[in-house]
């Protein structure tokens, strides 16, 4: 009898977990997600067992671990969100902080081999180089950024205290569906860009707010790198993988490398989508940098890996037929 290959998938009911544990089984794992369902449903655990837990909860991680013995961890959970963070940080300190330190304590206890951690675009700052590569200084300017931070230099002290392998993904702009439509993005309280636009567009917000028209960008508006979650995904199973396959540890930028900015975000879903996005301008948020991209390069050197649907059209195509789908308008809602 084949034994599985089993990877826990902390915080796999999310977004981008979710994609990435259909990538996963696709690659013929076995994604066990760890989630609170704090900012997510069941519905989305379709690879895989579900093992509701938190985080910080040190003796739950403990059983889950030792029930499966997975060959590996990818560490998606955490609050996500900057404006949040900068109004709550004693909360994003506890979960993407402490919750990560007590991750890394029952993972030392369990023998992980391989971590795979969600890291962000957001710990570098305001950018002085675009794209950025790794070697940008990282000067977060919110708690959210300062907290993955964090996260991010405690495993590497880990690593080298344990012999645990890890690789930080710093994403940028996640975004897109599943083109199969089985899950997209559906947070419990969404703050994102482009869901954001499909509402407004959809009605279903009576405007979407553009924060700032005078930054320092062409036409005024916020820049940012959308990457794929599909492409995400698949950067995530060759990264496990060449963690196992005996390769080093790594920090990488997980971007298409080229910018769009929000105003060319509303025009490419107006063009998709037939319809005009209402629009309101708002002051600029507080921790908002002007422009982030990002430099993939070493990614797809070491991963053998490239953005292949992080073209503007493709990711919000698939998130409009998404957002659009009657299951996202059943499930996300009520499931
Ligand atoms: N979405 C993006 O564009 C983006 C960009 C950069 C980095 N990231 C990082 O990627 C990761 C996933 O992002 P996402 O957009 O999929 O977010 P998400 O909120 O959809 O997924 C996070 C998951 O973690 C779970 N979770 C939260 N707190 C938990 C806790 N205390 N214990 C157990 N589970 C908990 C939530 O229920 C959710 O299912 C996050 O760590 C985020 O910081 C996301």
């Amino acid at each position: 009898m084949a034994v599985e290959r089993k990877v826990l998938v902390v915080g796999g009911a999310g977004y981008i977990g979710s994609h990435v544990c259909k990538a996963l089984a696709q690659d013929g794992w076995v994604p066990v997600v760890y989630d609170n369902l704090s900012n997510s449903r069941s519905w989305s655990v379709r690879w895989g067992p579900l093992e509701i837990g938190d985080i910080r909860d040190k003796d739950r991680l403990d059983a889950v671990l030792a029930r499966h013995r997975p060959q590996g961890i990818m560490h998606f959970a955490g609050r996500i969100e900057v404006g949040e963070s900068v109004q709550a940080p004693f909360d994003f300190y506890d979960v993407n902080v402490h919750g990560t330190l007590t991750l890394l304590d029952a993972a030392t206890r369990a023998g992980i081999e391989a971590l795979i951690f969600s890291s962000t675009a957001a710990a570098y700052g305001i950018l002085e180089t675009v794209p950025a590569p790794e070697s940008h200084s990282c000067e977060p300017i919110n708690p959210y950024g300062r907290s993955k931070l964090m996260a991010e230099r405690m495993i590497a002290d880990m690593g080298v205290a344990t012999g645990m392998k890890w690789t930080n993904l710093r994403y940028f702009n996640a975004s897109g569906a599943d083109p199969d439509g089985e899950i997209g993005e559906a947070h419990r309280h969404e703050t994102h860009l482009i869901p954001l636009a499909i509402e407004a567009a959809l009605g279903r917000r009576p405007s979407f707010a553009v924060f700032g028209h005078d930054h320092p960008t062409p036409d005024g508006s916020c820049i940012r790198d959308f990457i794929h979650v599909l492409d995400l995904a698949e950067a995530h199973v060759l990264a496990l993988k060449r963690l196992l396959d005996g390769g080093p540890s790594a920090t990488f930028n997980l971007g298409s490398g080229a910018g769009a900015s929000v105003l060319d975000v509303l025009k490419c879903l107006g063009d998709v989508a037939g319809l005009a996005v209402p629009t309101h301008w708002a002051d600029p948020r507080i921790g908002d940098p002007p422009a982030l991209v990002g430099d993939p390069s070493q990614a797809m050197a070491a991963l053998s890996w490239a953005p292949r649907r992080s073209d503007l059209a493709s990711i919000i195509g698939d998130a409009w037929s998404w957002h659009t789908s009657a299951f996202f308008t059943h499930s996300a809602f009520t499931g």
